[in-house]
């Protein structure tokens, strides 16, 4: 018999099959039809950080008076309230319609008043936050140890306001992958999500305008995720989730294999319906029988740097192989 539970950041999932941070999580509603195709968590779609701010700003562009530091505080919270009220609402309504874990998200950049959000975001019974953390460095001066440390102030201080798992949802951009890593688990992320896809610029030549393309990925995008959760896998202390490129049933064990606690997916939902759930999870259940496999515990990381029998396979040695055996 098998069991295809799994447990993340100290929750209790079903099986490893999360719906990633997407408009199918936008509503109760969403979250439900997520459910009843059989995932075992959700992340809601993300409330952005200038969302919060944005009516914050509206409130006070719409009055003629100066405000004093006080007034401005309070205008600030009534701002965090109003995205409260909306947020929680989903928050709370997919809570009751649904018996798995709702993990909530935020999309963010900067440490600022609006970490406290996270406070309402526990409150409201969420299973767990989900850390998007966007920074895009601009400046030609900037210094990527003070831009690292700014992400981590960011983990740091919503962590500092709830208890509830934080989970960061990284993007692929960094010097050194094992050390932010293992500096986001220090500053108090539970689990570590790899990685973000951030939206595809591109630009128009007839028409001169910029255009956002491959709204989707593709299965060819899933191998740094493979190289980097086989490279933390039980080094760095805490859950590593796959997220890019994970398309199928082959993808999603895959991901166990090299030590992955569980997969967030979304495109291949827009792409085939949300039955491709139970599509996946059904490969992955053959896959399992066929090996005589009844847990994932009985194959996770098999496949990890840690444990893997060619350990160079992600490193140089194994570049370099495959540069020089191409010609
Ligand atoms: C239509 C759409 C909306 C998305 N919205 C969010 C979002 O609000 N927050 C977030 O963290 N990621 C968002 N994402 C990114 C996905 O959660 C996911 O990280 C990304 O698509 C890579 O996973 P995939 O290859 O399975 O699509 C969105 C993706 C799509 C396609």
């Amino acid at each position: 018999m098998v069991n295809l539970a799994t447990r993340y950041m100290g929750l209790n999932l079903k099986n490893p099959i999360i719906v990633s941070s997407c408009s199918l999580t936008h509503s109760a509603e969403g979250v439900k039809r997520c459910a009843d195709a059989g995932a075992g968590a959700v992340v809601l779609k993300s409330l952005f950080e200038e969302q919060i701010n944005a009516d914050v700003k509206a409130l006070a562009d719409s009055s003629v008076t100066q405000f004093h530091t006080e007034e401005w505080d309070y205008i600030q919270r009534i701002g965090l309230d109003m995205n409260a009220d909306e947020y929680l609402k989903i928050i709370e309504e997919s809570k009751e319609k649904v018996d798995l874990p709702v993990i909530a998200s935020l999309n963010c950049v900067s440490n600022d008043k609006w970490t406290e959000f996270a406070k309402y975001i526990e409150a409201v019974g969420a299973d767990a936050l989900e850390l998007n953390i966007a920074v895009m460095p601009r400046q030609f001066d900037e210094d990527p140890d003070k831009i690292e440390k700014h992400i981590l102030s960011i983990i740091s201080n919503v962590k500092h306001n709830i208890n509830i798992p934080v989970a960061v949802k990284l993007g692929p951009y960094f010097t050194s992958m094992p050390r932010i890593a293992k500096a986001a688990r220090k500053a108090g992320a539970s689990a570590l999500v790899l990685f973000n896809r951030f939206y595809q610029t591109d630009i128009n030549i007839n028409t001169l305008e910029h255009e956002s393309k491959n709204k989707y990925s593709t299965p060819a995008e899933m191998s740094n995720t493979l190289r980097w959760i086989s490279l933390l896998y039980q080094q760095i202390g805490c859950s590593l989730v796959g997220n890019t490129g994970i398309h199928n049933g082959e993808a999603l064990i895959k991901q166990i294999l090299v030590g992955a606690r569980a997969v967030e997916i979304c495109s291949t939902l827009y792409i085939h319906g949300l039955g491709r759930i139970n599509f996946m999870l059904d490969d992955l259940v053959k896959w399992m029988i066929d090996k005589g496999y009844e847990t994932l515990d009985d194959f996770r990381g098999k496949m990890s740097f840690k444990n893997s029998k060619q350990p160079d396979y992600f490193e140089r040695q194994q570049y370099i192989r495959a540069i020089v055996g191409i010609d």
